[in-house]
């Protein structure tokens, strides 16, 4: 386990994960945003795990922190349902729908036109719904359309930020996180997921030349090829220093995301980066709430025995 936090380090272990429910899962409101999905609702199929506690597991933490900041803005870069059929468990559908409605404007990014669609269903049924409330559908390429959102001067230094960073695999480049990171006139908050697992396969795996570039673009460097030679274990904190040393961010935590209920295997970690005291203690309770009380989480009580200053 690495310093990776001001106070505290985490990193994953197995347990079960989904020992404390959380729901906030509001029953479906708006058929028509559920009637986009090209497969149907109507199929009552669960979603998938990992899915279904990642989306969870951010609406209890901007619920939280929302009670804070009294407002604030949410970018979400990847924001089309993962599982295109399983609205139920959508990420930005669960944070819109969150009451009372504190956030004031969502950018909703997304590359692929049929996830477009659908969060063109989620903003009708949204949008200035409170009136104050804007919600801005942005087509294509998340590393390019950030540049706008930035540039759009919405952004005020007053104004708390949350960029969620919900990419597959690699397709968030790091001069994107970067941007967010510098942004210059207030720091903002990212929820970086990292895909550790499937990362190393295609590290490994590589072998021409374009998919050279996607990684290197992922990675923000030329030597990405070191990272081959690293544990899977240790990719997190890999990433997790960087949001550190290089971004600067004052508090930088690990939550993995188990692939299943009662499993063991880690889908992904989510690697929160903030400047906000308060921001790891509500995304703690957060992760409590959903996935319970995992090993070497930052969630475990056993984590203060572990927890070493930053050196
Ligand atoms: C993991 S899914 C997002 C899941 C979603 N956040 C949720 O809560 O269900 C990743 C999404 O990013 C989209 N995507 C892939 N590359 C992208 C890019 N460069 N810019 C924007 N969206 C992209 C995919 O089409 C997919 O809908």
């Amino acid at each position: 386990m690495g310093p990776i936090t001001k106070k505290s380090s985490t990193v994953a272990s197995e347990k079960s994960l989904f020992g404390s429910g959380l729901t906030n899962a509001k029953a479906p409101r708006h058929p028509s945003v559920l009637a986009v999905s090209s497969r149907g609702f109507d199929k009552q199929l669960t979603p998938p795990s990992q899915t279904n506690s990642k989306s969870k597991l951010i609406a209890e933490y901007i619920e939280r922190f929302q009670l804070v900041t009294k407002g604030g803005l949410f970018i979400d870069g990847f924001a089309a349902p993962q599982s295109r059929s399983h609205p139920e468990a959508w990420t930005a559908r669960r944070v819109l729908e969150l009451e009372p409605k504190r956030l004031r404007r969502f950018w909703l990014c997304e590359l692929d036109p049929d996830g477009v669609e659908q969060l063109r269903a989620l903003k009708q049924v949204h949008n200035r719904q409170p009136r104050f409330r804007h919600v801005s559908v942005m087509e294509g390429d998340f590393n390019q359309t950030v540049d706008g959102i930035l540039a759009s001067r919405r952004i005020t230094p007053t104004a708390a930020t949350f960029a969620f960073l919900d990419q597959r695999n690699m397709e968030c480049h790091w001069e994107t996180v970067r941007k967010l990171a510098h942004f210059k006139r207030r720091k903002i908050e990212v929820m970086y997921f990292l895909g550790t697992s499937w990362s190393m396969r295609s590290l490994k795996s590589a072998s021409r030349p374009e998919k050279f570039q996607e990684i290197e673009k992922w990675w923000g460097r030329p030597d990405w090829q070191s990272l081959i030679e690293a544990q899977q274990s240790s990719l997190p904190l890999i990433f997790a220093e960087r949001f550190t040393k290089e971004l600067g961010y004052g508090y930088v935590n690990i939550y993995p995301i188990l692939l299943n209920e009662n499993g063991t295997k880690v889908a992904f970690h989510l690697i929160h980066a903030s400047d906000h005291p308060q921001a790891p203690v509500l995304m703690t309770r957060a992760y409590r709430k959903v996935c319970g009380e995992i090993a070497n989480s930052p969630a475990d009580n056993q984590m203060d025995l572990l927890s070493w200053e930053q050196t």
